[in-house]
């Protein structure tokens, strides 16, 4: 069988670091609310000019560091973001030039929240299929340039920053304990609309700020990542007593804590990195799991579920073996 196989990783995250006590001169918050109802303790904020392009591209040339490749040895580019430099062309084909990377095709997917889930999914699906061999999957994401910031109930939430790895295809005897990607299970609903949007867009002609009922989206994510997890898990033969590690979205600890009691495992096999990044949307599961390896948590046979929710409402969960 012909498994996309994690070969690298590697993350960036701007250098301007924002505390939470920041938002205490402007906002009627504090450090204990935010800490206390969400889990993070600080976030970064890129710096005016560097791009979503920018630190998708730094976070490749790490992930083709550690893979000891260059981006002649790469096919496919696909980044996860809802913060594209611009309309158009793609983030992704950004990425490609940046790398000076002339052949292969490159391009966006855009599922909020979940879309590095729906990346690695798409990604998969083109080793599989043989379409390529060497696929980097980025999230990146510059949600500060989206913050309404006279609104508590979001602002003090989000950070920016860029995770990619770097899949390759390797043929694998075809069981579950394959390296590789051995399940996934996307979801969405857009009767959910309502619950978490950005009032802006190209056709309506503005940019528009996020907008977000949390209390909403929280009660429906617990059920939902804990549910997307083990229909990927059972889809690849395995339930939750096989896993080694959830990597899940980086929204909110209580969330994460919610999901990992639901399949009936300890926050010790959870990589937390919320407390450090905030929520970067589409960046935060591969930041995860760039910095899970690098804290030396993550090592190679582990068996690894992540799983995201955000706007749309979508969802979803990928199985893999490290
Ligand atoms: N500081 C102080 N008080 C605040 C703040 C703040 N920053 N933000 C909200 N509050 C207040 C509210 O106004 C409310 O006050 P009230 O009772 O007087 O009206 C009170 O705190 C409670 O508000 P809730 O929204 O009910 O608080 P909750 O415990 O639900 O926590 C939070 C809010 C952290 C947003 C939580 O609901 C959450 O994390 N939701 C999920 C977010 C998420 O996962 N999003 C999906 C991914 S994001 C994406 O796809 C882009």
């Amino acid at each position: 069988t012909r498994r996309a196989v994690v070969v690298g990783t590697g993350h960036y995250l701007p250098e301007r670091v924002v505390e939470n006590a920041e938002f205490e001169a402007t906002l009627d918050t504090s450090d204990e609310w935010i800490r206390t109802r969400s889990g993070i303790e600080r976030r970064h904020f890129a710096a005016e000019g560097e791009t979503t392009s920018d630190m998708a591209a730094k976070a490749a040339e790490r992930a083709l560091a550690d893979a000891g490749l260059t981006a002649d040895d790469v096919d496919a580019i696909v980044v996860a973001t809802s913060t594209p430099d611009l309309t158009f062309p793609s983030a992704a084909t950004m990425v490609q030039s940046k790398l000076g990377m002339t052949k292969g095709f490159a391009f966006d997917v855009q599922a909020v929240c979940a879309g590095f889930v729906y990346a690695l999914s798409n990604a998969s699906a083109l080793i599989a299929s043989g379409q390529a061999s060497r696929v980097m999957v980025i999230g990146a994401e510059t949600f500060s340039r989206i913050m309404d910031w006279t609104d508590r109930g979001t602002c003090v939430l989000f950070g920016d920053g860029a995770g990619a790895l770097l899949l390759e295809a390797q043929e694998q005897p075809g069981t579950n304990k394959d390296r590789g990607i051995l399940a996934t299970d996307l979801n969405s609903d857009g009767r959910y609309k309502d619950l978490l949007y950005v009032d802006g867009g190209v056709s309506t002609q503005s940019t528009g700020h996020l907008r977000m009922q949390g209390n909403q989206v929280f009660r429906h994510a617990v059920e939902k990542l804990a549910s997307t997890a083990n229909t990927a898990l059972d889809r690849a033969g395995l339930s939750a007593s096989d896993v080694d590690w959830i990597v899940p979205h980086q929204a909110n600890i209580r969330i994460i804590q919610g999901t990992a009691k639901k399949m009936g495992l300890s926050m010790d096999n959870v990589v937390v990195t919320v407390q450090d990044h905030g929520n970067t949307s589409a960046a935060s599961i591969p930041l995860a799991l760039s910095v899970g390896k690098e804290r030396g948590q993550i090592k190679e046979g582990d068996l690894i579920v992540t799983e995201a929710i955000g706007g749309g409402l979508a969802w979803g969960a990928v199985v893999l073996r490290w």
